[in-house]
């Protein structure tokens, strides 16, 4: 049981590193929660301080989220236990514990804990989320479509564990994503230049 709590609060304190943050600050003196979408992930980043910023908190947070999936099977917790710790990364990303329980919309450590479960489902959905932002020019999009699919593929293999996560993972991603959806709605949503969309 120590174990387990132990790993658990690694967990949530490797999600509560706000990458987008740290890194935005360090390295070009610029607060991304004053700018852009003023969201602390990967994609605010990239629109900010360009692509290497934009990849580097890209890879550190899929990394964290996979890390605190990772971590708890080299003490032999196997199945789909591991994936209660990659959400416990999710909630420190979504409430860190350095920024005021505050945080961001947790695509990219959700995907880190996906890839860390399961290769197979983490690639379905990074087609889906590369597909729909070239059609739709929308990250925030193609992230919620990715979510979709992940419920969509755990249902067609039965795997129960997955289909509840991704369920739950989805509604929340959802929520985090509201305002998101509000400006997809009204036609304001902030638009990548990867996209047809954004050239049609
Ligand atoms: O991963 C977050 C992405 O889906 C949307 O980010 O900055 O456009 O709100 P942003």
């Amino acid at each position: 049981m120590f174990k387990i709590i132990v790993l658990l609060i690694i967990a949530y304190l490797l999600g509560s590193i706000l990458n987008g943050i740290w890194i935005g600050k360090l390295f070009f003196h610029v607060d991304i929660t004053r700018h852009g979408s003023k969201n602390i992930g990967a994609t605010n980043t990239f629109r900010l301080l360009g692509p290497v910023a934009g990849s580097l908190v890209m890879i550190l947070d899929i990394g964290k989220g996979y890390l605190a999936t990772w971590l708890p099977t080299l003490f032999g917790i196997h199945g789909w236990y591991p994936l209660v710790f990659g959400v416990a990364a999710i909630l420190g990303h979504t409430f860190s514990i350095f920024y005021h329980f505050k945080g961001g919309k947790a695509v990219a450590t959700s995907a880190g804990m996906l890839m860390a479960y399961n290769l197979s489902f983490f690639m379905i959905a990074a087609v889906t989320f590369i597909a729909s932002i070239f059609i739709t020019s929308m990250v925030s999009l193609g992230s919620m479509l990715g979510f979709i699919i992940i419920v969509f593929s755990a249902c067609l293999i039965h795997d129960n564990a997955l289909i509840i996560l991704a369920l739950c993972l989805t509604v929340f991603i959802f929520y985090l994503h509201r305002n998101n959806i509000h400006k997809i709605l009204n036609g304001s949503e902030n638009l990548t230049d990867w996209g047809l969309y954004y050239w049609y």
